[in-house]
């Protein structure tokens, strides 16, 4: 899925590409895209300073490669306009806690849209519930809220193999893949 979604199937290449990785876990994505797909730099954020820890500690030996605590939805200024790319897997779904699955993606897309340069990309997966949002499209309407230009989208839903078990606990009903790109010209930084 992570090869899939930030080389959009194959097409894009992201050699000497500056990449954030919004609630990157433990990290694991780092080999991937720092080492086999020859990424310049790979910066991980995570909510969790358990995971950030363990990421550190299992590249510490890595170059181009850093890890930090932060809140996907209030990203450091110091960020600002440095990313070539920007990626969040499985994971924007939880950012809204107990108020519903897509409270958070207002001030996610402007947060990840600062951090971007100019015709930066956004290779963004996630999934949505039934009892929270029926309406798969909604999402990428809410990216282009963000000030972001929608330039592929794509219903992952019938190549994901859903387990069973997690069906009947969260019925999740669609996986989504939408690729944005900033696309304004900003001169103020
Ligand atoms: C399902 S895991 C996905 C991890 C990874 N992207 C993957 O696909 O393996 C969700 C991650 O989101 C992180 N997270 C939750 N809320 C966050 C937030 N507001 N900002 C940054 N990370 C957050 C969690 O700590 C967790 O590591």
């Amino acid at each position: 899925m992570y090869h899939y979604v930030t080389t959009q199937g194959g097409q894009r290449s992201l050699y000497g590409l500056r990449i954030l990785e919004i609630a990157c876990g433990k990290g694991a994505a780092a080999y991937l895209l720092k080492q086999d797909c020859g990424a310049a730099e790979y910066m991980g954020i995570d909510l969790c300073p358990n995971f950030i820890a363990l990421a550190r500690d299992n590249f510490r030996n890595m170059q181009g490669v850093q890890f930090y605590v932060a809140n996907a939805c209030e990203l450091p200024v110091k960020f600002d306009g440095y990313f070539d790319m920007v990626i969040c897997l499985d994971a924007a779904h939880g950012f809204g806690g107990e108020q519903g699955v897509f409270n958070a993606y207002d001030s996610l897309f402007s947060s990840i849209h600062k951090t971007l340069r100019p015709g930066g990309l956004f290779m963004f997966e996630d999934v949505t519930y039934k009892q929270f949002h029926p309406e798969l499209h909604a999402a990428s309407k809410l990216v282009a809220k963000g000030g972001l230009e929608i330039l592929f989208e794509e219903d992952l839903t019938p190549h994901i193999a859903w387990p069973e078990q997690s069906m009947q606990s969260a019925p999740i009903q669609s996986c989504f893949y939408i690729v944005s790109q900033r696309t304004d010209f900003d001169d103020t930084y």
